[in-house]
């Protein structure tokens, strides 16, 4: 397997859009489907969102000063994700509220995913040798083992409270 920072967040990326489609398909009355693919984005986001916002974004931030807007960007769309999440988190799929909830999620993480792929990365690519990137997928992969699995583990929920009072 490939220890390429690129490489790891576009595999995530590319399993959290496969429990997109796989979410969305599922009927209207199929409640236990739903709350189980939704238990698996949420692990899937929380885990992914950790290592991108305390490993991929500060380095890149720091490594490449010119991307440091996009970064601040991202750092906002994760934020309004988390917040979904958290709401989420909580409900039923018999709540009226879950399946449009989930369906803002859907939308607001693929946005933020294509632009990541389409423009940031590319970016990131051209602006960091091979060397640099594979030791920053290292370490994302090691900090996987670890990362938060659900956004009511504390290392997690404080990030959201972090943003929300600083
Ligand atoms: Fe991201
Ligand atoms: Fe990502």
């Amino acid at each position: 397997m490939s220890n390429d920072a690129i490489v790891l967040l576009k595999n995530d990326h590319k399993e959290i859009r496969r429990l997109f489609r796989d979410f969305s398909s599922t009927g209207a009355e199929a409640h236990a489907a739903q709350a189980s693919l939704a238990t698996k984005i949420i692990e899937a986001l929380t885990v992914h969102t950790y290592i991108e916002n305390e490993t991929m974004y500060p380095e890149v931030r720091q490594l490449l000063p010119d991307l440091e807007d996009d970064v601040l960007e991202s750092y906002e769309e994760h934020h309004v994700a988390d917040l979904l999440v958290m709401e989420l988190t909580p409900m039923s799929p018999s709540d009226e509220r879950f399946r449009p909830k989930m369906t803002v999620l859907i939308e607001n993480v693929t946005h933020h995913m294509d632009e990541e792929e389409q423009d940031w990365f590319p970016k990131v690519r051209a602006g960091l040798g091979r060397k640099q990137l594979s030791e920053i997928g290292e370490r994302m992969l090691e900090q996987k083992k670890t990362a938060p699995r659900s956004p009511t583990q504390p290392s997690a929920l404080k990030k959201v409270v972090d943003a929300v009072i600083a």
